[in-house]
């Protein structure tokens, strides 16, 4: 008797354990309940931009990976500076984050069918998945339930974002320090297989690798020739298709670029250095053996969990550019 009440007691803390392990996670069908709709709003919201300029899909792609990386996935991209505060959309110079038209169309969609329900974080993990789907890339489905943080500041942003300039060691201490692994390492950086590029984020490459003038051997030589045209020295304006006559389309052809010694970045090249993701980047070339759009949905939704708020914390927007 004493042992059947010390299980039942054993069985009840265990149900408990696993009811906050529940409520402080993401989960599928969170708004089940409250906005029944939302996957289908951010859809039809995400296609409506996405047919008419593709090349949106890209930077909607990177928002996501961005907001997560800094301050965990809370919406923290999507706020604007205020006075006194740059907030992380200042990184860049000039950057390429756009896409936040869409973000703000889909969120006053939702605000109309269900107030205050749908939180900034969660519109852009679904508008991110959303529109790689519709570039003819994976899908996956989207655990829900993040709540949208108060804070960004630009220095967050700068700290803790990976550059195209970072060495093997370096991006798996930074993934590392996410949760996330080398597999996911490599196959998030496909994530390159879809948009566009300053050149001030790789022209170190081609005209002053080391500060000697000199170009970077890991790059091949008849791909260099190529980027110098496009790409003057010094300038910070030129932008280039990362995957040149795909980069609108989500493919394997990423691998066959990096393998190639075409990858753009330092940070592409160095999948090529450590033999995991070596192996990885060869083995997804040919497209019929690729297991490219299974692992990266695995790795997004990963990526969709780093740091998230849940249950009481943080908030849910009115505007996804402006704190309550
Ligand atoms: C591994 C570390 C990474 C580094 C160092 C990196 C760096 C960069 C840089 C420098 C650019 C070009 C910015 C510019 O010059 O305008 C870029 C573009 C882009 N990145 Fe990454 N990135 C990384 C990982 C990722 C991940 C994980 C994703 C998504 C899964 C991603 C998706 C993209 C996309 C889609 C673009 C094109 C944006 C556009 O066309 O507007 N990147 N990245
Ligand atoms: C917020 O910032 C974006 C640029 O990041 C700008 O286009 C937009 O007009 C701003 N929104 C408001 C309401 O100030
Ligand atoms: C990688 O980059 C870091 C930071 O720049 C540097 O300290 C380290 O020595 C580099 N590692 C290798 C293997 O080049
Ligand atoms: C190349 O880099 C070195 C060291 O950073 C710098 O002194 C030099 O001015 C650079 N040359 C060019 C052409 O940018
Ligand atoms: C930003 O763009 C403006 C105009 O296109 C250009 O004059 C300026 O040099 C750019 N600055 C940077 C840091 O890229």
């Amino acid at each position: 008797m004493a042992t059947l009440k010390l299980l039942s007691f054993l069985i009840l803390q265990i149900f408990c354990i696993l009811e906050v392990a529940n409520s402080q996670g993401v989960e599928l069908g969170f708004y089940k309940k409250t906005c029944p709709n939302v996957e289908a709003i951010v859809k039809q919201t995400t296609a409506h931009y996405i047919s008419r300029a593709p090349t949106l899909a890209a930077p909607l792609l990177r928002m996501h990976f961005h907001d997560c990386f800094v301050r965990g996935c809370d919406g923290s991209v999507l706020l604007n500076s205020t006075k006194g505060n740059q907030a992380e959309k200042d990184a860049i110079p000039n950057q390429s984050l756009r896409g936040f038209q869409v973000i703000d169309a889909a969120k006053s969609a939702l605000e109309k069918e269900c107030p205050g329900i749908v939180s900034c974080s969660d519109i852009l993990a679904l508008a991110a998945r959303d529109a790689v789907e519709l570039i003819n890339g994976p899908t996956w489905a989207v655990p829900l339930g993040r709540r949208d943080g108060r804070v960004s500041i630009l220095l967050d942003a700068l700290k803790n974002l990976p550059t195209p300039f970072d060495n093997f060691t370096t991006l798996k201490t930074t993934f590392g320090s996410l949760g996330l692994n080398v597999k996911d390492l490599v196959v998030l950086s496909g994530g390159h297989t879809i948009g566009m590029s300053h050149c001030f984020s790789f022209s170190s490459r081609l005209y002053n690798f080391t500060g000697k003038g000199d170009m970077d051997p890991n790059m091949d030589q008849n791909y260099i020739g190529r980027l110098k045209i496009k790409c003057k020295s010094g300038d910070v304006t030129t932008i280039v298709e990362m995957d040149p006559g795909s980069f609108k389309s989500f493919d394997t052809d990423y691998y066959t670029m990096v393998s190639k010694r075409r990858g753009l970045f330092a940070s592409d090249a160095a999948l090529l250095t450590d033999s995991q993701t070596k192996a990885y980047v060869l083995s997804q070339v040919n497209p019929y053996g690729s297991t490219f759009f299974k692992d990266f949905g695995e790795s997004m939704i990963k990526m969709g969990k780093i740091g998230v708020l849940t249950g009481k914390a943080g908030e849910i927007r009115k505007h996804c550019a402006f704190r309550n």
